[in-house]
């Protein structure tokens, strides 16, 4: 028995979305689900009550924020990152090789593992398969993931090639060093960008380790959402129907229906929190850049449909003045607002599967958010 399983409720008829449960230590959440990102061990400025009052079912952090600061050693001292953050639901942590990559300038890539530079103090720092295991183990999440390359886009095929096979045996590595595999799940990543051979290699690779648990990464790196859905289209049916199914670092409301119309389970992304603190809302009519000069008077809310705390207390005028002041409530009132959004969106689609219109449901969504206007 592994540390989380999934749980498959219904594929829809209209697509090949599925409907299901994933089962860990610190209970379960409904899937297709997006998960928020908490990179400190907090999702910034929203409360543990107010993310599970929203319908957060598991969150993401990330290995090499909280191995910088204030180390995992701390983290594991106080009883793990569950009570460290006081967050009693799953949690999943990024291995820390993404943040690497995005992150850092100077970097070294070798077989044992990557060198670079600390993004704050300029440090040299190491990490390898076994660090990134090592650290995760100590913050204990219900969900770690392996240390893989996410290479960018685009890249040559030699170049993808070498790097499909080291992530393989870095993931090989990974297994080895996981010390907690009763009560933590080790999820493995396929890689292989847009080369549906490398693809069906990576996913092949990785299925005879039998991972509890794969993800899709080196997704939304800069590629054509045509190319993220295709490669979607390939790779998701490679998995194991039994298994949960992760796309990595993708949360736009578009990618959000797209994804879970190919049959993918979980997704996480920064993009909600990180707009909202620039004073940028998601909406059911599109974005709404709150902070423009010509919500001044406007004494609407964010968003008419939205029946979350910000839009049922809050104007725009109100919210534009606070960010406009860099009043930290304005931060928090677009962060709810965003994050609400996003959890209400992916309540939607999995009523949306349940009664077999995930489809019809898209058209109407999109309609409206103003992808299908010329
Ligand atoms: N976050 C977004 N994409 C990726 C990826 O390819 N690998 C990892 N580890 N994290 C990610
Ligand atoms: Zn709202």
């Amino acid at each position: 028995m592994t540390a989380v399983t999934y749980e498959h409720i219904k594929t829809c008829r209209q697509s090949g979305a599925r409907l299901g449960k994933v089962h860990t230590p610190h209970g379960s959440f409904d899937t297709p689900a997006f998960m928020p990102v908490g990179t400190l061990a907090t999702v910034k400025t929203l409360s543990p009550e107010e993310l599970e009052s929203m319908g957060a079912g598991m969150i993401l952090s990330n290995t090499y924020h909280l191995w910088i600061r204030p180390g995992e050693d701390i983290v594991e001292e106080a009883g793990g990152l569950h009570k460290f953050m006081n967050w009693n639901k799953p949690i999943l942590t990024d291995s820390g090789g993404f943040q690497v990559f995005s992150l850092s300038k100077l970097r070294d890539i070798k077989e044992e593992g990557v060198h670079f530079r600390n993004h704050i103090s300029g440090a040299k720092l190491f990490l390898s398969p076994e660090k990134a295991m090592q650290i995760q183990n100590s913050l204990g999440a219900d969900v770690m993931m392996a240390f893989d390359e996410c290479p960018p886009y685009p890249a040559e095929e030699e170049y993808m090639k070498a790097s499909v096979e080291r992530t393989t045996r870095w993931a090989e590595r990974c297994l080895e060093a996981h010390t907690r595999p009763k009560d933590q799940a080790l999820f493995g990543i396929v890689q292989g960008g847009d080369y549906q051979h490398l693809r069906e290699k990576s996913a092949k690779e990785l299925i005879s380790m039998d991972f509890p648990g794969y993800a899709i990464g080196g997704l939304s790196v800069g590629e054509p959402k045509e190319t993220m859905n295709r490669v979607l289209e390939y790779t998701a049916p490679l998995l194991p129907q039994n298994k949960p199914r992760y796309l990595m670092g993708v949360g736009s409301a578009d990618a959000l229906i797209d994804g879970s119309i190919r049959g993918i389970d979980m997704f996480d992304c920064v993009l909600p929190t990180r707009i909202g603190r620039n004073g940028t809302c998601m909406t059911s009519k599109g974005r709404l850049v709150v902070r423009n000069a010509s919500n001044a008077r406007d004494f609407r809310p964010i968003d008419e449909a939205c029946s979350c705390y910000t839009c049922r207390n809050y104007s725009r005028a109100y919210i534009r003045h606070l960010i406009k002041s860099e009043e930290t409530f304005g931060v928090r009132l677009t962060s709810y607002h965003n994050l609400y959004f996003l959890l209400s969106l992916m309540q939607q689609v999995r009523e949306a599967i349940q009664q077999d219109r995930l489809l019809d449901f898209r058209e109407t969504f999109f309609e409206q958010y103003g992808f299908n206007r010329p």
